[in-house]
């Protein structure tokens, strides 16, 4: 298997600043939670995206992997702080406001968040007057944004203890969840050489992939374990989510995990690519989501 977590990491990691100066806290801080470990599928779904476009390696595609899982890190962070969702374990380790304090938390996040788009941008010298690095780049500032990832948040935490109509629902889970999915497999399908048609193909099955991926995410947080998912479990109950599961069941929701990848795994197969056994580890991916336990 080409793409794996280890892999990914060792393109990743040559991109997190090394710490030093007066600032050099906050930089082991950031470096504290991207090393954590983490399943690193944003970036991995980034690569495949590009490689069933065009398989051959580019640095523009890299620095881009690394400005995905630094956004995502940071979600993650400023997700666990006291007052969000208030959680003490993340990727098997304390959280960073558990280690470092809840000052250098959130600059860590933010550090993260700008150094994402410092690091992509390198892109523009690597990939001169390129439309798709450009388009790459958009898509990269605009899906973890208010109309994206934020906006999901947002509404998650305003909702806290307060029941949801389906129309909420959905708007969380597509924009907390799935619009870092999408951002992932369309900059990679860009940097790839994806038409327009082909990327709103994708744009679908990120969607579909996103919403089984966090319900599955609210399955595991009741049914889960503490020790395989590195996080806590019961955190939504704590906080009085409503979730996919709270509102339709256990059953419904595993059923809808399901519907919801063999949507995505048929957009996918859709797709008319250069690479088709990248397009089969990427749709060997989706599936293996729906059973995975962290
Ligand atoms: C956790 O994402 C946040 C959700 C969207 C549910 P991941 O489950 O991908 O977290 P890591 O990167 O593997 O730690
Ligand atoms: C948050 O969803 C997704 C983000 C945007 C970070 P959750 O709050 O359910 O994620 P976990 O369970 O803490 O990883
Ligand atoms: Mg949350
Ligand atoms: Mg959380
Ligand atoms: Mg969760």
């Amino acid at each position: 298997m080409k793409y794996s977590a280890k892999d990914i990491e060792k393109i990743i990691f040559k991109y997190i600043p090394t710490a030093k100066g007066y600032q050099a806290k906050v930089m082991e801080a950031m470096e504290y939670a991207v090393n954590a470990g983490g399943k690193r599928l944003r970036p991995m779904m980034m690569q495949m995206c590009h490689d069933m476009y065009d398989d051959r390696d580019d640095e523009a595609l890299h620095v881009f992997m690394a400005a995905i899982e630094m956004i995502h890190t940071y979600s993650l962070i400023h997700d666990d702080l006291p007052a969000l969702d208030n959680d003490d374990l993340r990727r098997g380790k304390p959280t960073v406001h558990v280690k470092f304090g809840e000052d250098i938390a959130i600059l860590a996040g933010d550090g993260l968040l700008n150094y994402a788009y410092e690091t992509a941008a390198k892109a523009f010298t690597i990939r001169p007057a390129d439309s798709a690095v450009e388009q790459a780049y958009i898509y990269l500032a605009s899906k973890p944004g208010i109309y994206g990832m934020i906006g999901g948040q947002t509404l998650d935490v305003m909702k806290s203890g307060k029941q949801l109509s389906d129309a909420e629902l959905e708007y969380i889970y597509i924009n907390k969840t799935s619009a870092l999915i999408e951002c992932a497999m369309m900059v990679g399908a860009v940097l790839g050489g994806a038409d327009k048609e082909e990327l709103l193909l994708i744009e679908q099955a990120a969607r579909a992939v996103g919403i089984a991926f966090q319900v599955k995410d609210d399955i595991l947080d009741i049914v889960g374990d503490e020790a395989l998912l590195g996080k806590p479990v019961n955190s939504d109950e704590k906080n009085k989510k409503t979730t996919y599961v709270t509102l339709h069941g256990m059953e419904k929701s595993a059923a809808y995990v399901e519907e919801l990848s063999e949507n995505a795994v048929r957009l996918i197969d859709s797709l008319s690519v250069k690479n088709e056994d990248v397009k089969r580890e990427l749709i060997w991916l989706v599936k293996k989501l729906i059973d995975r336990d962290k």
